[in-house]
């Protein structure tokens, strides 16, 4: 069973500091909807399913603090993370009830709930196309701390190899806060799953080799025609698949489709600090005076993805025009 990135108990919610790992499995303890916010910001809880789950609870502490209001809290909480779009889900989902006098704990549970068995069902539906494909390379971490539970992009890795796959996962070390070899790498040892963590600019050598037979990622947000935004260095990945035969797969929840974007072009990309590229830990690795550029993801345009893993099934860019209707009101 995979980790658990964050719960509720006791009036707080409980996250690991996924800043801290892998070198310490600390927990913290937030009651208040503000700090909520910071860790939502600082990165303490980070992938867009996990932050949405994050922010449900959120609402959650603010129903409960003294002249707190449902608007102004799902305001705070909603500009933290801009590309995220499970975000504005998780707010919206506790927003209403708590607007509406309905019980904010029970709504965040639903939500809660809602993510992970979706997520599953992501790796049920996700994992028959790595049967004969084993060697997989992905980029950042969409596992378990990314989504509470599971995972995307690593749920259907670990069902097929439950399910008795040979696999062994490429794992891009994700410049500039390295949510590959921090993160992913850190699960799937916990895990025994076999895997290489390689830098992010040594992928298309393996894709070249012959060594990585499918690419699978999650996703910040996809668009109605199926661009989606992910971590800084999909979109180059996803073009070396392409050009070396290798399909590429996308893996989400249905709270990260935004119906409202048409197009990738409607996505905003979120700009961090530029000290998160000058730095590693503190660690200068630039000369102190030279500037930097910090976009936390980038777009990558539909045609690159050879299918979508969701919860309700495997589904290519030609049909999730029609898969959206049926599943995202
Ligand atoms: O900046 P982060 O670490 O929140 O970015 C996370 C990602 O880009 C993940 O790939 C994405 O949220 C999908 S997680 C299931």
């Amino acid at each position: 069973m995979p980790v658990r990135a964050l719960w509720f108990s006791d009036g707080r919610l409980h996250l690991i500091d996924q800043r801290a790992l892998p070198q310490r499995t600390r927990v913290l303890r937030l009651s208040r909807v503000e700090e909520v916010a910071d860790a939502i910001r600082g990165m303490a809880v980070r992938g867009a399913p996990s932050i949405g789950v994050a922010a449900a609870y959120g609402m959650v502490l603010a129903s409960r603090q003294p002249h707190r209001r449902p608007g102004p809290s799902a305001k705070l909480l909603g500009a933290t993370r801009p590309t995220a779009f499970d975000l504005f889900v998780g707010i919206e989902a506790v927003r209403s009830a708590w607007a509406s006098g309905r019980d904010a704990l029970e709504a965040a549970n639903a939500y809660r709930d809602r993510i992970v068995g979706e997520c599953h069902r992501i790796g049920e539906a996700g994992a028959p196309l790595f049967r004969r494909r084993p060697k997989v390379l992905t980029h950042c971490n969409a596992g378990a701390l990314a989504t509470v539970e599971w995972g995307t992009a690593l749920a259907p890795l670990r069902v097929a190899r439950e399910r008795g796959a040979p696999i062994f996962v490429w794992v891009d070390e994700t410049r500039p806060l390295l949510q590959g070899s921090r993160l992913t790498a850190w699960e799937l040892r916990e895990e025994g799953i076999p895997h290489a963590v390689i830098a992010d600019n040594a992928a298309g050598h393996f894709m070249r080799a012959g060594e990585v037979d499918a690419v699978i990622v999650g996703a910040d947000r996809i668009a109605r025609n199926g661009d989606f935004a992910n971590k800084i260095g999909t979109y180059e990945k996803a073009v070396v698949a392409h050009e070396n035969g290798i399909p590429f797969y996308v893996a989400a929840p249905w709270s990260t489709f935004d119906a409202h974007r048409a197009t990738g072009r409607q996505i905003p990309v979120e700009e961090r600090a530029p000290d998160e590229v000058l730095e590693v830990q503190g660690r200068p690795l630039a000369p102190r005076g030279s500037a930097a550029r910090n976009p936390a993801f980038d777009v990558t345009p539909h045609e690159y993805v050879d299918a979508f893993v969701t919860p309700g099934g495997v589904v290519r860019p030609s049909g999730l025009a029609r898969a959206l209707r049926r599943a995202v009101p």
